[in-house]
């Protein structure tokens, strides 16, 4: 038989794990507006299923009074459980408990989950909230960051990697969530910057806020580091939640299929219309994608990012999708460098996690100027080319309007392997467009016109003509089909359950060397 005084002994470690940082700094993240690590669990998980894991290591630093702060768990609660019913990993950073910096024991703890996760083909999903590196441990705490980089790198492509800064996240901690797949911030208390305003400031002499400078909406909208904003810890978590149902457990695995009430033959005649007559009006290609996605619902990557690009996830008959369509209603949808790698890295996800790509494209074209060119467009429209090249998992584009010059060949163009091409009669296929054109051929000729005007129209009109409409394409098979608008989710479903097997591969190679 146990000794009693062994199981009291327990359960005062379980209860001191479980206070963390005590009562008082509990009550300050409280009154910040965080939860604590626990309750970010339990609201990340289904009901009782979290399963800790090493709550009872200590750290063994003895330096600085540090023998006196020791918490089991020091500060770090880790283990598994489920979502959905679907086993996840899941670490939370307790800010509570030395700020819940990161030492040698609570890097282990982490490592120990991920080389799991690895094991048994499972996500990850990282709560931080954290003053980065254990100053006390010094290069102990380092080590332990890189033990978790290599971690990340090696399981990138294999496991889905979700982090959610919920708090600091500063210094060199921040290339463990640019690793991960997905990086979720949280409105008014996250932040996240390799140097702080205080090393700005002598470095640079710049002023700067903490939030201007690493907060949700900067990440989001100008770094593009960050992939979603939540308006408070519980709403972060729900979005974790939905997101996870999108995705498979690893990249041997499908997604889950869910069933739906939206009926796969379901027409939409709005879509007749949805394109305006004048092909220089905008329109909301997210109109597009929510009338012919299952019920509606499309969980978007990115939103405030690179706005002239739309990607996500959506389902189609129940099964996963990856969304990626341009947008005429910001920079008329042309692709510049932003767009480009956000595009990128979203086809690679799915291209990695077997999920297959519904591209909508409406794009004039990479956007023009210095800012562009200087700063390497030639370099970052090739890595969205390359991605879109490289993908093996089925492929469908629908050209809804504009598909000029080199922008057309990336946008999943049949030519890089995209094996069903549908247009709309829309459509406008072109090395660019009409008024451009004549300007060029023509340039001499409309020089020497009487009424240049006149015939400048003249001839952009035979040009719109002859060029600018999908039959062109149609008649060499670059496009598969030209279809009414309305019968648009019909025939995506239906090219995509006709590719349900589809095996392509790759040349034999360690890697490719993407234009990083
Ligand atoms: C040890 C730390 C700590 C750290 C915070 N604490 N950061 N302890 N190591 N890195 C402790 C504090 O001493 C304090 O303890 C408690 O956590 C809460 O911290 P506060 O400062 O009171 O909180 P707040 O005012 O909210 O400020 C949060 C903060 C600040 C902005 C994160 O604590 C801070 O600047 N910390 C240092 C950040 C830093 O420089 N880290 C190293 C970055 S370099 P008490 O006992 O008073 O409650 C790095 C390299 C990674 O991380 C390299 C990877 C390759």
């Amino acid at each position: 038989m146990v000794p009693m005084n062994r199981l009291d002994e327990l359960r005062l470690r379980h209860e001191a794990a479980e206070q963390g940082g005590g009562t008082e700094r509990r009550a300050r993240q409280h009154k910040e507006g965080k939860l604590s690590a626990r309750e970010r669990i339990e609201l990340l998980l289904d009901e009782n299923s979290f399963e800790e894991l090493d709550k009872l290591v200590t750290h063994r630093c003895r330096d600085f009074g540090m023998e006196e702060q020791s918490v089991p768990g020091d500060g770090f609660v880790t283990g598994y459980g489920h979502i959905g019913g679907r086993l996840v990993y899941v670490f939370a950073q307790d800010f509570t408990v030395l700020g819940g910096s990161l030492s040698e024991a609570n890097a282990r703890k982490i490592c120990k989950i991920m080389d799991l996760a690895l094991k048994t083909g499972c996500p990850v999903i990282g709560l931080n909230d954290s003053g980065g590196a254990r100053i006390q441990e010094g290069v102990l705490s380092l080590a332990g960051y890189a033990d978790i980089f290599l971690r990340n790198t090696l399981s990138s492509g294999v496991i889905p990697q979700i982090s959610a800064i919920m708090g600091p996240c500063a210094g060199g901690a921040v290339y463990s969530p640019a690793i991960t797949d997905f990086v979720f911030m949280v409105d008014r208390t996250s932040y996240m910057f390799v140097t702080g305003p205080d090393v700005i400031k002598t470095v640079t002499h710049e002023d700067v806020t903490k939030e201007k400078l690493g907060g949700p909406m900067t990440h989001n909208s100008l770094s593009g580091v960050g992939h979603f904003i939540a308006g408070d810890d519980s709403d972060c978590l729900r979005m974790i939640r939905e997101l996870i149902g999108y995705l498979p457990q690893n990249n041997r695995e499908d997604a889950p299929r869910r069933t739906t009430a939206d009926p796969p033959g379901r027409m939409d005649p709005a879509l007749d219309t949805l394109v305006p007559a004048e092909s220089n009006l905008p329109y909301d290609m997210k109109d597009v994608i929510h009338r012919v996605v299952d019920d509606g619902e499309f969980f978007e990557v990115h939103e405030h990012w690179a706005r002239n690009i739309v990607i996500g996830f959506a389902r189609m008959d129940g099964r996963s999708v990856g969304i990626v369509a341009n947008q005429p209603a910001f920079l008329a949808g042309c692709l510049d460098i932003n767009s480009s790698v956000k595009g990128a890295r979203f086809v690679r996800f799915c291209d990695a996690f077997n999920i297959p790509l519904v591209t909508f494209e409406d794009v004039p074209g990479f956007l023009p100027g210095t800012e562009q060119e200087f700063g390497g467009i030639i370099r970052h429209g090739a890595k969205l080319l390359y991605a879109f090249a490289e993908a093996t998992v089925p492929k469908v584009t629908v050209i809804t309007r504009k598909a000029y010059g080199g922008a057309y060949c990336v946008m999943g163009s049949k030519h890089i392997r995209t094996d069903v091409n549908l247009a709309w009669p829309t459509a406008e296929i072109a090395v660019m467009g009409p008024e451009g054109a004549v300007n060029i051929v023509y340039r001499r000729e409309l020089a020497a016109a009487a009424d240049q005007d006149a015939a400048r129209a003249q001839k952009v009109e035979e040009f719109r003509e002859r060029f600018a409409n999908p039959f062109v394409a149609a008649e060499h098979g670059f496009v598969d089909d030209v279809i009414y608008p309305r019968e648009t989710r019909p025939r995506v479903i239906r090219a995509l359950r006709m590719l349900e097997n589809k095996v392509d591969t790759m040349p034999r190679k360690k890697h490719g060397n993407i234009p990083l």
